[in-house]
């Protein structure tokens, strides 16, 4: 008996003790288990944030959106120090044949105007193996100027000897202080701008607002005040269309030769021949033709044959050539008429009628 007791108590402790480590095993596998979870969890978040970061910094959402749609997404490695451990495996071929490609900060710029068929133009000259540009809208000389010039480096792609570096941010036409510190950066730099007929520019802004936001003023709310006949001409998407006063703050920096036009109009009637024009002002030989494009009559614009990223025919995303509401004719002819001596300014300053009603 007195033997048997111990025995018994020791049983059950050692029962006892079993379940409590069973438990602790339990827990702590559990335990760790979600700890090593959400550590990966968040590191992934962290991740992507920081990739989703250098697009969605940088570009408005549809237009981010879009490039997505013509491209290829391109994952920009994180803490980026030139060592050429990062580099994407298509360039490591190059660099054991002795070629270093190189992130160089822009030669040329896209600077606007926004609706004007910026995305068009850049995708149509990056067809061009001689031409790299960043598919998002990097906001360098607007949003990001204190991150400073190795920061925009670093947003560049990659380039190797003879290949020109290219970004389009359209704001960059209308925004103070840009031309500034563009031609800070280097006064060199090649400047474009697509431009269209500033009141259908106009409607087609606002169709990306509304498209944006369910309850959006009616269009002539906003261009005109308290519905009377004069213009509000506080109204930014309006203002963009003055091309003439955004110009005399480039040409204040950079002389017209510097600065390549192009039609917004001409570039869907006639893209080859506006893409021989910016070939020609890149200093390129020309290569993309009439044979890069077809004309897709379901989206009623020119389309791509095929591009680096997509080796099928495919037109820009849906958030290009969207469909415009309807505006009041009386609305649009006293448009026509405000914007009118601002475009006879236009064409003389550069020389080019476009012809706008
Ligand atoms: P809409 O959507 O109003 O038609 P941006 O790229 O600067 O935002 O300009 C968008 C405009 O580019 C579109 O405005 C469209 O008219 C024009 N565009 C020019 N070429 C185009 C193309 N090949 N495909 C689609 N849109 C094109």
């Amino acid at each position: 008996m007195f033997l048997l007791r111990p025995t018994c108590f020791s049983n059950r402790f050692l029962i006892v003790v079993l379940i409590f480590c069973i438990s602790s095993l339990y827990f702590a596998y559990n335990f760790h288990w979600c700890l090593l979870f959400n550590i990966q969890k968040n590191w992934f978040k962290f991740n992507q944030s920081v990739v989703v970061h250098q697009c969605s910094s940088t570009a408005n959402p549809p237009e981010a959106e879009n490039a997505t749609e013509i491209m290829s997404i391109k994952v920009i490695p994180f803490l980026l120090n030139g060592s050429s451990d990062f580099l994407p495996s298509k360039y490591r071929f190059l660099q054991q044949q002795g070629v270093r490609p190189v992130r160089n900060l822009p030669d040329a710029l896209i600077i606007g105007v926004k609706k004007g068929g910026t995305r068009a133009l850049l995708e149509f000259i990056r067809l061009h193996p001689d031409v790299r540009a960043s598919g998002c809208e990097v906001h360098y000389f607007d949003r990001h100027y204190s991150k400073g010039l190795q920061w925009y480096r670093h947003r560049m792609p990659y380039t190797i000897e003879g290949q020109l570096t290219m970004e389009k941010t359209p704001s960059y036409f209308v925004t103070k202080g840009v031309p500034h510190r563009v031609h800070k950066m280097n006064a060199k730099t090649k400047l474009l701008i697509v431009v269209r007929d500033p009141v259908t520019r106009v409607i087609s802004d606002y169709t990306q607002a509304a498209s944006k936001k369910s309850d959006m003023k009616k269009f002539e709310q906003l261009a005109f005040m308290n519905l009377s006949k004069a213009i509000d001409t506080t109204w930014g998407p309006l203002k963009i269309g003055v091309y003439a006063r955004h110009l005399e703050k480039w040409l204040r920096y950079f002389p017209l030769s510097q600065l390549l036009v192009i039609s917004g109009e001409r570039l869907i009637s006639d893209p080859a021949f506006e893409i021989g024009r910016v070939q020609d002002f890149l200093g390129l030989k020309r290569v993309v033709t009439e044979k890069h494009f077809y004309f897709n009559s379901t989206k009623g614009f020119p389309c791509l044959l095929k591009s680096e990223a997509r080796p099928r025919p495919h037109c820009l995303g849906k958030t290009k050539g969207r469909n415009h509401p309807y505006i009041e004719p009386n609305a649009i002819e006293r448009l026509r008429a405000f914007y009118r001596p601002y475009n006879h300014k236009f064409y003389q300053m550069t020389g080019i009628n476009f012809g706008w009603p």
